[in-house]
């Protein structure tokens, strides 16, 4: 384990009518990876963005680009996110019957591959592909929204993600993603979280640079 975790700034809660000023805070900040959060109205909710935004916003920055599909049948689309420039591409489990292809084209296409599970999509269904993954992704709320409340039971989630991991003498990172602020960030290290995702807190705070200092370094 690091000293400290990996911070994804997820830009659903940035002013889209000028993400310039968004990006040069984002490079000038201790924020690790940009965390993307693309929605299709079908597996969530809500519509995010797309391919042509995330292509434009490639320019702004050499950060890590980590791109989190809430969409169905994303693996009609893994080409498309490297050729725009995606380092991390990270599906649900619950959009996969053939989730053992599609991470296998995540990376014969040279992208790091993640898997995203639902809040209540149990840590113990990764048992047979954990060794092939880059990345764990558990989500702390129900995908779809930014501001939402974080739930409790991650904890939990985090701890038997980590025991799998070892187990399987697997390389993936655990990400957490929902909910997360100055409060719980220290508490999900402790638990495990190799990196934390955030969007309200970094972008509703007064000094969004000290907010992101706040997350990585728990206020010290
Ligand atoms: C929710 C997204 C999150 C979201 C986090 O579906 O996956 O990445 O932007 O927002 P906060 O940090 O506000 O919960
Ligand atoms: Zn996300």
């Amino acid at each position: 384990m690091s000293q400290s975790p990996i911070i994804a700034p997820s830009i659903l809660s940035a002013d889209f009518a000028d993400m310039e000023k968004t990006f040069k805070m984002l490079n000038e900040s201790e924020a690790d990876w940009i965390h993307l959060d693309v929605m299709d109205g079908n597996f969530v909710p809500n519509i995010s963005f797309g391919m042509p935004v995330i292509k434009s916003l490639r320019k702004l920055t050499g950060k890590v680009f980590d791109a989190h599909l809430m969409i169905e049948k994303p693996e009609r689309y893994v080409h498309n996110f490297k050729l725009i420039g995606v380092d991390i591409l990270t599906v649900h489990y619950e959009t996969q019957i053939h989730l053992n292809r599609t991470v296998d084209l995540i990376k014969k296409v040279g992208m790091k591959a993640g898997v995203a599970l639902n809040p209540h999509t149990p840590v113990s269904l990764l048992k047979d592909i954990i060794a092939d993954l880059d990345l764990v992704l558990i989500m702390s709320v129900n995908p779809g929204y930014s501001g939402q409340k974080f739930i409790e039971h991650t904890y939990d989630k985090i701890r038997e993600a980590k025991d799998l991991i070892a187990d399987n003498d697997s390389k993936a990172l655990i990400e957490v993603d929902g909910g997360i602020n100055d409060t719980n960030a220290p508490k999900l290290y402790a638990a495990g979280a190799d990196v934390l995702v955030a969007a309200s807190y970094i972008f509703n705070h007064d000094n969004p640079l000290k907010a992101i200092r706040n997350l990585k370094y728990f206020g010290k």
